[in-house]
């Protein structure tokens, strides 16, 4: 199947790769089924029960720690469920079976599927937070970018690294209400915002990506996306950052039952930590 991309840092048993890669096409093909069809629930459980089935004897021993589909009550792999024939290696799981469920639902582009995987216990747990503040890039923004500094900051100092104007750098943002001001502050710095409805974890990748033609991505997308795309910076050899970014004071409130706390800074390594990692992602849509 066209449109996969493969991300491997460190040994991965090729049959494993193989494997993982048969579960993130054979969750897009299901999903693609429901292509434009206005039900995004029917097509996040099609690619969930596609991706479970075709991992049951993938050779390893995983547990998810990343099922997404929390946040909105969608259907979902469960964390703690154990996936694989349960041979080594044991593995920390992450997945997104449908990244851009309603991107899919209403016929828009830019859906994936996505597996990522990396060694057991490396991986962090947002247990009960939803949403997170990220900040990712090329190694350019490596000991440059710092999310405790404004857009406008991490801008210009991305620019000068790079070697190019504010003007010509391109930010990946997601299209919400909550990002009105940073918009507003991307463009008063001159670079150019490119909007998209849903897919961070698409757009990490870009921006994680040498060649591409997006810089940077900024703002409060999902935490589940966030681990994942971890995974794949990690892979690229990028810059990212995260916060935990409750949405409200009732997820302030389960934050910190949780234990978490919401004013770390977590590095690329708090996120998943480890250079083994493999990501797999095939274009839904
Ligand atoms: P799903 O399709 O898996 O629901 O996620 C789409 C998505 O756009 C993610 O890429 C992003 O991280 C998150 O939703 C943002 O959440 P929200 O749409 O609630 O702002």
């Amino acid at each position: 199947m066209s449109g996969t991309t493969v991300l491997a840092r460190g040994d991965f048993d090729p049959a494993l790769v193989a494997a993982v890669t048969r579960a993130t096409e054979a969750a897009a093909r299901a999903a693609g089924a429901w292509f434009g069809r206005g039900d995004k629930d029917a097509a996040d459980g099609a690619a969930v029960a596609a991706m479970r089935a075709a991992l049951v004897n993938a050779p390893f021993d995983g547990t998810v720690v990343i099922g997404e589909g929390e946040k909105d009550a969608a259907p979902m792999l469960a964390n703690g469920e154990r996936l694989g024939a349960g041979n080594s290696p044991r593995c920390d799981v992450a997945v997104d079976p449908l990244d851009g469920t309603r991107l899919t639902a209403e016929g828009l582009p830019g859906s994936i599927s996505v597996i990522a995987l990396a060694p057991a216990d490396t991986m962090f747990d947002p247990l009960d937070v939803f949403y997170m503040d990220k900040i990712v890039a090329g190694p350019v923004g490596i000991g440059v970018l710092d999310l405790r500094r404004s857009a406008t900051q991490n801008l210009e100092a991305y620019a000068i690294a790079a070697g190019i104007p504010v003007g010509e750098l391109v930010v990946v943002v997601l299209d919400k209400p909550r990002h009105e001001s940073l918009i507003a502050e991307i463009r008063a710095a001159r670079a150019t915002v490119r909007l998209v409805g849903e897919g961070d974890v698409l757009a990490a990748v870009a921006a994680a990506s040498a060649g591409s033609d997006v810089d940077l991505v900024l703002g409060i997308g999902g935490t589940p996306e966030g681990i994942v795309a971890a995974c794949a910076v990690r892979a690229l050899g990028g810059f990212m950052q995260g916060r935990l970014a409750p949405q409200s004071d009732e997820q302030l409130a389960m934050a910190i039952a949780a234990g978490h706390d919401t004013n770390r800074i977590l590095e690329l390594d708090d996120l998943v930590a480890s250079d083994r990692v493999l990501f797999v992602s095939t274009a839904v849509t």
